[in-house]
């Protein structure tokens, strides 16, 4: 299915995959070949000082694309990308960390951040994923259902604002479930 993320909403229970208008933005698995183009926009819109981001260390060393890592194109370039990484929380699966969400300045705020979400969120659902954990604005991810994590419960291998740890939960009540430590997951499982 094409999912025109110009003007469309996304279903938010459906995932959105295929591009065959190239006149029109479109949302699709990530791939290899989009590493290139991903990390040059990473570097465009969060600058070196990225590394540094606590979440980093969460994805330090695992695979860069994961089944549920999604871009959007338009006219065949790549304008926006969404990380996502399986993790364990407190050793219990079930859960993905999204992030870096990143979209070219010249194509912010007409919704392709909010496509990307969706239809990442829409991939881990079909795929039995509970919860996604990030670390962001919550002044943005609100609108999609990002929620602040009560202070403690699921923490990052080093310093986070309490405040910016957000979750959503795919499964209704999931949350309650998952305490403790943020780690890498095995990719495959
Ligand atoms: C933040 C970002 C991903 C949003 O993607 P986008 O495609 O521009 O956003 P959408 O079109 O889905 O949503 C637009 C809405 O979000 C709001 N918005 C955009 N960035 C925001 C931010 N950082 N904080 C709060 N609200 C924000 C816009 O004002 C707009 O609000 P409106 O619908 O009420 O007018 C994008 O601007 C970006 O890549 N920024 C630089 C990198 C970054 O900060 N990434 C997020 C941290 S991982």
């Amino acid at each position: 299915m094409t999912a025109k993320t110009t003007g469309v909403a996304v279903p938010e229970n459906q995932d959105t995959i295929g591009c065959p208008q190239a006149s029109n933005a479109c949302v699709r698995p990530a791939e290899q070949k989009d590493l290139a183009t991903i990390v040059e926009l990473h570097r465009r819109a969060f600058g070196p000082g990225r590394f540094a981001l606590t979440a980093y260390r969460v994805r330090e060393g695992t695979p860069p694309i994961s089944r549920f890592c999604r871009i959007a194109e338009l006219d065949g370039r790549l304008i926006a990308a969404v990380r996502m990484t399986l993790i364990e929380i407190g050793g219990s699966k079930g859960a993905l960390l999204l992030g870096p969400l990143a979209v070219e300045p010249a194509h912010v705020n007409q919704g392709h951040g909010r496509a990307l979400i969706s239809a990442a969120i829409a991939a881990a659902r079909e795929q039995g994923l509970a919860l996604v954990v990030l670390v962001g604005n919550a002044s943005y991810y609100g609108r999609f259902g990002f929620a602040p994590v009560p202070a403690g419960q699921i923490t990052f291998p080093g310093p986070v604002d309490p405040a910016r740890t957000l979750a959503f939960e795919i499964v209704p009540g999931a949350l309650a479930s998952f305490h403790g430590v943020i780690r890498a997951a095995d990719p495959g499982a």
